[in-house]
C-alpha cells in the first residue's frame, strides 16, 4: 500500500466514525511561548483541553506535521543513528474533547489496525499505566487494562511507568495516562527465540511504538502539582512513518515509499552508496539517513514561514540544516551545496498532502541553497583554526577551551573537531570542553530565565474580552494575576483583566502600552500587552492595591495611531508589491512598530530605484485615495479566501478570521489600523536590501515621522546649500566639484611622478659601493607605488642595484627592497626573504619576489634600524 493511500484511509475511517477530518496545523508555532514547533498532534487543540475555549466540533481527526527537536520532546541527537526516529514527521490523529473516551479510543484504534490495515494480531502488544507512588500519586490505569483484557490475551500487555505511559505536552499542560501500542516486525525464527514482549520500550528497531492513546485527564500547573481537567479526553498520536514501514513489510522507515526516493537522489548526487555501509565507512549509512530525514523538517518549515536565522526557533533550524551539512561533508564528501537539490524529489513524494511545498519550492531550494554556502565556508575556515591549533598545541591532547571556542564562535562542530583529532593522532580534553559548554549555559540560562508563579484568581470563569478594535479606554477588573521574575526585567506581574482595550502583539504588530488608573488616584502603567495561548496578558511594575476595584484602563493613543499606520501601510506595500513585481510575491515576515514598520518578502533581485519609487507612488495614491477600512470581524477562513483575501501562516483549524479591506487590498488580519488611509499622511520607504536567498527587506515609515524624516533631509539639504553658496542647482555644484577633484588628482599624481623622477636622479648620485654591489637604503617620502616606479627606474639606469627603500603612509611603514635580477641570482639574494627578516624591525611581514619584494609594519620608528641592517646582505 502506497504512504498516500495509508494515510487517506487514516482518515476515512474517522472521518466514518463521525470525526471531522482537519488540515494540520503549522508546524511552527508562533503565540505559545511554552513551545516553539508544533510537537504533536494535540498543540492546536490544548486550550479545548484546558477548558479554556470551547471545541466547535468534539470529534476530530488529521495528520499533523510535527517537529521534535527542542524542549521536552527532543530527539535531534538520536535521528539518523536508528531507523525509527524522526526530526519532522507526521502523526495521524484522532481527538474526543469530552466526548468518548477509553473504550471506543482502544476499540477503534484495534479495529482499524487489525481490521482496516490487516495487521497480524500477534505481532502487537498494549501497554498501560502502572501507577506512580511518587509526589502524584496516580491510580494504575484499571479501566484501560479492563478493555484492553477484553481483546487482547493478558501476557500481550505490558505494565508501563511513569516515563512511558504517562504522557505530558510538556512541563506544563494538559496530560495524562496513556496506552501504546507496538508492532513486532522481527522474522519468525528470531519471534519464537526471544519473546516480543520483553522487547517493548527497549529500543530494538523491529519492536517499535507505532500508536500512543492517551487519555487526558489532567493538567501539569507551573508549581509542579497536577490538578484535574474539567473533561476527559481523548488524543491519540500515530507514527505514520512507522505505521507505513509495518504496512509496507519493510524493516526500517528509511525503506518505505516516504523516503526511497529521497535515499535514491542523494546517492545519484554523492555517488555513495546506502545500505552497504562496513568497517571502514561505518556512518555512510547515517549520514543519509540524516540528510533524507533533516531536508524534510527543513523545507517544511521554511514553507510554514520559519527561515534559517540566530536566534529562537530560526535557529533550531539552522542547526538541524548543519547537522545535514556536516553528515553530508564527513561521510559522503559533499563539499558542495547539494542538499536544497533535494526539494525537488522531496515536493514529488509529499506535494500533494502538503501543496505549501509546491508552492514554495523554489524559495525553499534558493534559502537551503545559500545556508549550505555559507556553513561549507564556515567548516572550511574551521578546518584552517583547527590545523593552528593543533600546531599551537604541546603534547597530544587538545584543550577543551579551544575546542569549544571553536564551537562557539564560528559553529565549528564538536564531533568533527574530535574526528579530525583523531585521524591526526590527537585527541580532545573532553572534560575541558563540556564544562566550557556549561558555562556558557550557566550564562545564556540565568539571561533569559524566567520564573512564573501560578495564577492568584480573583474572579473564576471568565472568558476575557478584547475591545480594543472600538475602544482605547474601558472601565475593567482585574480577573487574575501572577508574579514573574525575569533577570532581563527583574520582577514584574502579569494581569489578566475581564475586558481589555490593550491589542496584544501579534501578527508582527507590537503590543500596546498605557496605563490602568485606580480609583483612589494611583496609576499602575502597562508596559506591554502580549498573548499567551488565548489568554491576553498585561505586564506592568506593581499590582493595583486594590485588587478587587473597578479600573479605567487606556491605551496610549499617540502610539496606537502611529501603529495603526504602519499596519495599514504595510497591507498598502504587501498589494503595492505584488502588484508591481509579481504574484510571487509573498509575505515572509512583518514588524509593526510606532516608529517605522519592516516587511519580508520573497524576490529574486534588488528593487531598482524605478520600482522603488513605483511602490512609493501606488501606496501615496491609495492614501491620497481616502480609502476607508471595511473590516469584517467573523467570516469564516473559507469564505475569506474565496473573497481573494490574503492568507498567511499561523491560522489553525476552527479560526474563523477578521478580513481588512481598503480598497482592494483584502488581508486576514488580527491588528489595529486606521479608519481611512488619509490618516495615514504619507508613507516613505527608507532602505531596502536582502536579508537572506531570495528574501528582501523593505523598511519604511508613516504619518508625522515621515515628516520628520522630510523637515531633517530637508535642513541637510540646506546645510550643503549652504556650503555651496547658495546655488540654485546644488547637483550640478556637486558634480562641476567632483569633475575638478578628478583633475587636480590626476595633476597630483603627475607632480608626484616628476617629484620621483627627479628624486631618482639625486639618489643615483647617492649610490655607494660595496663589495661591486650599488647599494643604497633609504627613507623617502613616497607612497607604495611611488617607490616601485622608483626603483624600476633606477633598474633601467644602472646594473647591480641593491636598494632598500623605508617610508611612512599614514603612521604605517613600508620597506622594499630591489636588487637587479642578475645579482640575485648570481649571489643568491632574495628580496621577499629580506624584507621579510627586516620587517621585524618594524613590526610587520611581507614578501614577494627574488628582485623586487615589499613589507608593511606598525612600527615607523623601526625603519632606520631596518636600513641599517641593509648592507650586512652584502657581506661577503
Ligand atoms: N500526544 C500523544 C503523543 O504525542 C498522542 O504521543
Amino acid at each position: 500500500m502506497k504512504s498516500q493511500e495509508i494515510r487517506t484511509q487514516f482518515l476515512d475511517f474517522f472521518k466514518e466514525k463521525k470525526h471531522k477530518v482537519v488540515p494540520s496545523a503549522p508546524m511552527v508555532i508562533k503565540d505559545d511561548p511554552t513551545l516553539m514547533f508544533t510537537n504533536a498532534g494535540m498543540n492546536q487543540f490544548k486550550e479545548f483541553f484546558l477548558g479554556n475555549t470551547k471545541a466547535t466540533e468534539l470529534r476530530i481527526t488529521d495528520s499533523q506535521k510535527c517537529l521534535r527537536v527542542s524542549g521536552k520532546h527532543n530527539d535531534l541527537e538520536e535521528v539518523g543513528k536508528d531507523t525509527y526516529h524522526h526530526t519532522m514527521f507526521e502523526m495521524l490523529g484522532n481527538w474526543s474533547f469530552g466526548d468518548y473516551f477509553k473504550k471506543e479510543a482502544i476499540g477503534w484504534a484495534w479495529e482499524l489496525l487489525t481490521k482496516v490495515y490487516k495487521i497480524d494480531k500477534d505481532s502487537l502488544y498494549v501497554s498501560v499505566f502502572e501507577g506512580s507512588d511518587d509526589a502524584d500519586k496516580l491510580q494504575m490505569d484499571q479501566e484501560a487494562y479492563n478493555l484492553w483484557k477484553a481483546i487482547v490475551p493478558e501476557d500481550r500487555i505490558i505494565m508501563g511507568n511513569k516515563k512511558d505511559n504517562f504522557w505530558e505536552m510538556g512541563d506544563q499542560g494538559p496530560c495524562g495516562p496513556c496506552s501504546e501500542i507496538h508492532v513486532d516486525i522481527r522474522p519468525k525464527e528470531e519471534k519464537a527465540k526471544v519473546p516480543g514482549a520483553t522487547l517493548v520500550n527497549k529500543d530494538h528497531p523491529l519492536v517499535v511504538e507505532i500508536w500512543n492513546l492517551v487519555f487526558m485527564e489532567y493538567n501539569r500547573k507551573a508549581n509542579g502539582t497536577l490538578e484535574s481537567l474539567p473533561a476527559k479526553h481523548v488524543d491519540t498520536g500515530l507514527g505514520f512513518e512507522r505505521l507505513c514501514m509495518v504496512l509496507q513489510g519493510v524493516e526500517s522507515n528509511y525503506d518505505t515509499d516516504l523516503f526511497t526516493p529521497l535515499i535514491k537522489e542523494i546517492a545519484a548526487i554523492t555517488g555513495s552508496t546506502y545500505g552497504v555501509s562496513d568497517k571502514t565507512s561505518p556512518l555512510t549509512d547515517v549520514a543519509f539517513r540524516v540528510v533524507a530525514d533533516h531536508v524534510r523538517a527543513i523545507a517544511f518549515s521554511i514553507a510554514d514561514g520559519q527561515l534559517p536565522s540566530n536566534t529562537g526557533a530560526g535557529y533550531v533550524i539552522r542547526r538541524i540544516l548543519r547537522r545535514a551539512v556536516r553528515y553530508g561533508y564527513s561521510y559522503l564528501g559533499m563539499n558542495k551545496p547539494f542538499i536544497h537539490r533535494l526539494v525537488r524529489v522531496l515536493t514529488d513524494v509529499m506535494g500533494k498532502a502538503f501543496p505549501e511545498l509546491k508552492e514554495q519550492r523554489q524559495l525553499i531550494e534558493n534559502v537551503i541553497k545559500e545556508e549550505e554556502q555559507s556553513f561549507l565556508k564556515t567548516l572550511e575556515n574551521g578546518l584552517v583554526l583547527l590545523n593552528t591549533t593543533i600546531k599551537d598545541t604541546e603534547g597530544k591532547v587538545v584543550d577543551g577551551k579551544k575546542a569549544f571556542e571553536l564551537y562557539d564562535t564560528y559553529g565549528f562542530p564538536i564531533d568533527l573537531t574530535a574526528l579530525i583529532l583523531d585521524e591526526k593522532g590527537y585527541r580532545l580534553d573532553e572534560t575541558g570542553f563540556e564544562k566550557a559548554m556549561q558555562e556558557q549555559k550557566e550564562r545564556s540560562r540565568s539571561a533569559s530565565e524566567v520564573s512564573k508563579e501560578d495564577w492568584t484568581v480573583l474572579v473564576p470563569d471568565v472568558t476575557p474580552e478584547f475591545v480594543g478594535y472600538d475602544l482605547l479606554e474601558t472601565d475593567v477588573k482585574l480577573v487574575k494575576y501572577r508574579k514573574i521574575i525575569s533577570k532581563k526585567e527583574g520582577k514584574q506581574y502579569q494581569l489578566v483583566l475581564d475586558r481589555t482595550p490593550f491589542y496584544p502583539e501579534g501578527g508582527g504588530q507590537v503590543g500596546d502600552k498605557g496605563y490602568l488608573e485606580v480609583p483612589n488616584g494611583d496609576v499602575v502603567y502597562i508596559l506591554d500587552t502580549k498573548k499567551e495561548n488565548n489568554e491576553i496578558v498585561h505586564f506592568t511594575k506593581n499590582l493595583p492595591k486594590h485588587l478587587e476595584e473597578t479600573l479605567h484602563a487606556s491605551v496610549d493613543e499617540k502610539q496606537r495611531q502611529r501603529t495603526a499606520s504602519n499596519h495599514t501601510a504595510t497591507h498598502l506595500l504587501h498589494q503595492a508589491l505584488r502588484e508591481i513585481l509579481g504574484p510571487h510575491v509573498e509575505q515572509k515576515g512583518s514588524a509593526v512598530h510606532s516608529k517605522y514598520l519592516r516587511f519580508d518578502f520573497s524576490h529574486f533581485a534588488k528593487l531598482t530605484d524605478e520600482e522603488l519609487k513605483e511602490v512609493e507612488n501606488f501606496v501615496n495614491a491609495r492614501i491620497d485615495g481616502r480609502l476607508p477600512l471595511e473590516e469584517d470581524r467573523s467570516v469564516s477562513m473559507e469564505d475569506a479566501l474565496k473573497a481573494g483575501a490574503m492568507a498567511l501562516f499561523g491560522e489553525k483549524y476552527g479560526d474563523t478570521v477578521r478580513t481588512i479591506r481598503f480598497g482592494r487590498s483584502i488581508e486576514l488580519c488580527g491588528g489595529t489600523h486606521v479608519q481611512n488611509t488619509s490618516d495615514i499622511w504619507h508613507f516613505k520607504i527608507v532602505s531596502e536590501g536582502a536579508i537572506a536567498a531570495g528574501i528582501r527587506r523593505i523598511e519604511a515609515i508613516t504619518g508625522d515621522l515621515a515628516k520628520d524624516f522630510y523637515f531633517e533631509n530637508n535642513s541637510k539639504l540646506q546645510e550643503i546649500n549652504g556650503l555651496l553658496n547658495h546655488t540654485k542647482d546644488p547637483a550640478n555644484a556637486v558634480r562641476a566639484l567632483q569633475e575638478e577633484n578628478t583633475k587636480l588628482r590626476k595633476q597630483l599624481e603627475q607632480l608626484l611622478r616628476d617629484k620621483a623622477k627627479n628624486l631618482k636622479g639625486t639618489l643615483l648620485n647617492e649610490l655607494t659601493e660595496i663589495n661591486g654591489v650599488q647599494f643604497l637604503a633609504k627613507k623617502v617620502d613616497l607612497d607604495a607605488a611611488g617607490i616601485k616606479d622608483l626603483s624600476f627606474a633606477m633598474g633601467q639606469e644602472r646594473e647591480n642595484l641593491f636598494l632598500l627603500f623605508g617610508a611612512e603612509q599614514q603612521g604605517k611603514a613600508i620597506l622594499t627592497c630591489y636588487i637587479s635580477k642578475a645579482l640575485a641570482q648570481e649571489r643568491g639574494l632574495h628580496a621577499g626573504t629580506i624584507v621579510r627578516e627586516l620587517g621585524s624591525h618594524i613590526k610587520g611581514g611581507g614578501g614577494g619576489q627574488p628582485f623586487f619584494a615589499t613589507a608593511g609594519g606598525k612600527h615607523p620608528a623601526g625603519i632606520p634600524e631596518a636600513l641599517n641592517e641593509a648592507k650586512t646582505y652584502l657581506d661577503t
